[in-house]
């Protein structure tokens, strides 16, 4: 179990931290695993009504680690696949999750929130989808999601711009409940109340309201990942990758042949 996720289990919630604070909480293959473990557990668990999902320091979460997409970018590298368990687990999700954003949410830190139930923000996070800026394309069924919550011109507008916007704004577009400073304390005060509600109505209706998009869901993750795996190991995402970890600016027009 990775040490950057951390989990603990008070009164049928399950917190679950993704504590990686001086990587701005990127997430290894290792830290998928974990999240994707504390989401299967809390299925299993009867004692487990509600997940928090929340980050630590300034940061929610950056994003798929570069480094790792640099070192294992194979499609027959089993890496890779701990982060498609991850997305398919939280879109099986059987009990509600709700996300804490308490700072930057980035690419994979930003489509997870697509599959929260519930999701606050505190004032100074921000949000961006910059996975055409990378040299990939949308992952975790974002291609599908984003135009379904959205339309189509205002998911064109950060799928292909890639541009990082403020919380009011993501409250405008209606991907954030709400905007608030105490945003874990706001998160845990709506996990008290769905708690205590009756866990049974509580499994349907997390079910049904799922229920009518996750075969779509679904099939757009598929398509997605057609793409994403053989697109990292092309020119334009080996570039931009390693031009951030380089802490350069990408230069695309060195890489055509
Ligand atoms: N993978 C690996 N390392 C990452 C990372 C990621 N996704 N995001 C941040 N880091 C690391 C940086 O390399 C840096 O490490 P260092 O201290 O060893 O140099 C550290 O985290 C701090 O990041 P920095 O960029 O200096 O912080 P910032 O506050 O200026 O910016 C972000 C924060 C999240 C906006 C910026 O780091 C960023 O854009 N990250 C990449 C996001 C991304 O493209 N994700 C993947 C999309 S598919």
């Amino acid at each position: 179990m990775s040490e950057h996720i951390k989990i603990s289990v008070d009164e049928g919630i399950q917190r679950v931290q993704i504590a990686r604070p001086d990587k701005k909480n990127a997430l290894t293959f290792e830290m998928y695993a974990g999240l994707t473990a504390a989401l299967r557990e809390a299925n299993e668990n009867d004692e487990i009504l509600v997940t928090v999902l929340t980050g630590s320091g300034d940061s929610y979460c950056s994003g798929n680690d570069i480094q790792d997409f640099l070192q294992n970018p194979t499609a027959d590298d089993s890496s890779p696949v701990l982060a498609f368990a991850f997305v398919h687990t939280i879109i099986g999700s059987e009990k509600p999750v709700i996300a804490a954003v308490n700072g930057v949410a980035v690419g994979v830190g930003a489509t997870m929130l697509l599959h929260c139930d519930l999701v606050y923000a505190s004032p100074d996070a921000s949000f961006q989808f910059p996975f055409v800026n990378v040299g990939l394309c949308p992952e975790a069924g974002s291609s599908a999601l984003l135009p379904a919550l959205l339309g189509h011109h205002r998911a064109s507008e950060l799928l292909l711009l890639g541009e990082r916007f403020d919380a009011d704004t993501a409250k405008q577009m209606g991907l954030v409940n709400a905007v608030v400073a105490e945003v874990e304390a706001a998160a845990m005060t709506a996990a008290e109340r769905i708690a205590a509600q009756p866990p049974e109505a509580l499994r349907i209706t997390k079910k049904l309201l799922k229920s009518s998009m996750r075969d779509n869901i679904s099939a757009a993750v598929q398509r997605e990942n057609a793409h994403f795996l053989p697109m990292l190991k092309e020119a334009e995402a080996k570039e931009a990758l390693s031009a951030f970890m380089e802490k350069r600016k990408p230069d695309f027009s060195a890489k055509q042949s």
